[in-house]
């Protein structure tokens, strides 16, 4: 069967990651979170104290710096690793998400990120989920889309992921970055967070992540149908 690209963006935490896996698994489909890629720049850039107003020194940083994915087969997850070590714990902790957004913005970091997903997805066969899949980096996927849910919704599940991760966060603040986050993400001028227009929405505030694998399996079953 032919392998297609699918695309889920949407705003944080309204459940794109958990979905995206297990709909990539179930379709023996690779996995790529690019939102763990933009963080883990925002780690390098805190570690090596990178200005975020020097272009030269951005792209010297960018040209040091070299993403990577691989599975863990024990903790049966993929893990992001920067220049060979890994981050994958590092790069959700709250100060990373804190800084994300300002570096998301500069438009050197979204050109080098955006041709690294290019290159990542071009054998197709991929699930990737971020901010502007379906607009910017594959706006040719054949199944795009785009996922939202209540803000209080999505401050009370990321509360629930940090706990898991022994993190106890504040639900206020949770709540403060996810729509900080969401505004510049959706009003920075360089490919902003936006609904594509042959993107079906999924609103899952009242949604268990069963039926939101279901949504988009559904859509993949009648793009496969279709082509
Ligand atoms: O999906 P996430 O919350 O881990 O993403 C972290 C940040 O990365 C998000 O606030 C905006 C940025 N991002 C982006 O600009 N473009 C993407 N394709 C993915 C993420």
């Amino acid at each position: 069967m032919k392998k297609i690209v699918i695309a889920i963006d949407g705003y944080s935490s309204c459940g794109k990651s958990t979905t995206a896996k297990l709909v990539a698994a179930e379709l023996g489909y690779a996995y790529i979170d690019t939102g763990a890629m933009y963080r883990a720049v925002t780690l390098y850039f805190l570690q090596n104290h990178i200005s975020l107003t020097n272009p030269k020194e951005i792209q010297k940083a960018l040209d040091n710096i070299e993403i990577s994915f691989h599975y863990n087969p024990k903790a049966k997850r993929n893990e992001v690793f920067l220049n060979g070590l890994n981050v994958e714990d590092e790069i959700r902790k709250m100060y990373i998400s804190n800084n994300v957004s300002e570096v998301s913005v500069i438009p050197e970091v979204r050109k080098a990120m955006v041709a690294q997903q290019q290159n990542m997805g071009k054998k197709r066969g991929v699930v990737m989920d971020g901010r502007d899949i379906g607009t910017a980096v594959f706006p040719d996927a054949e199944v795009k889309i785009f996922m939202t849910a209540d803000v209080n919704t999505r401050a009370k599940r990321r509360q629930q992921e940090l706990l898991e991760k022994k993190q106890l966060v504040n639900l206020d603040e949770i709540r403060e970055n996810l729509e900080k986050r969401d505004k510049i993400d959706s009003t920075r001028t360089e490919s902003p967070l936006r609904q594509a227009e042959d993107a079906h929405l999924l609103d899952t505030s009242h949604m268990v992540i069963e039926e939101q694998v279901e949504f988009v399996l559904n859509k993949t079953a009648s793009a496969m149908f279709e082509k």
